[in-house]
């Protein structure tokens, strides 16, 4: 049993939930990070099992994940098992969020939804985001919140 894990994170947050994701499932399991330029390379269809997640920005997913979803959307339809994740930390509006970022027909397809959490690191980020983040999401602190219960429960559904 193959899984690819295909993934986008801008400043580590969604890498870090996609590590623990990776030890708690079963069988073969291979990382793509969708911002390297090589990743448009790999084969979906070598994978029986896949799963695709990224971060929120601004209401968005990357275009990184998008591109990867509609270049390969026919191919992902017929995943034997497909998983779909966001990290965000808007966690009220996680789900509205999940449904803003892949297309209609893989949320309609994908057996197992999560949602990771977040984090803040305001070293990473600059003056004018940091800013917004304390405008709009009332952030004054870095804070560090990944949900490593929904991950191994994803884990738990996905492995079945
Ligand atoms: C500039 C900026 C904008 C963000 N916009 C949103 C947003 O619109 N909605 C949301 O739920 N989270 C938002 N977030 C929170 C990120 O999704 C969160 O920090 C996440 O952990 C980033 O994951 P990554 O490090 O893997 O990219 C924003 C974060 C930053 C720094």
């Amino acid at each position: 049993m193959r899984t690819l894990i295909a993934y986008a994170s801008k400043h580590g947050t969604t890498k870090k939930a996609v590590e623990k994701l990776a030890e708690e499932l079963t069988g073969d399991i291979v990382i793509l990070n969708l911002e390297d330029k090589s990743a448009f390379k790999t084969r979906i269809e070598d994978f029986d099992r896949i799963i695709i997640g990224g971060s929120i920005y601004i209401g968005k997913i990357q275009k990184s994940v998008r591109r990867f979803c509609d270049a390969n959307l026919e191919k992902l339809l017929k995943a034997e098992k497909l998983g779909l994740f966001i990290c965000c930390g808007d966690d009220e509006r996680d789900m509205e969020q999940m449904v803003n970022s892949f297309p209609d027909k893989l949320i309609e397809r994908a057996e197992v939804k999560g949602y990771f959490g977040y984090e803040y690191d305001l070293k990473k980020v600059g003056f004018i985001q940091r800013t917004m983040l304390k405008k709009a999401a009332g952030v004054e602190e870095s804070e560090s919140n990944i949900k490593y219960g929904n991950i191994s429960r994803f884990a738990d559904e996905f492995n079945i």
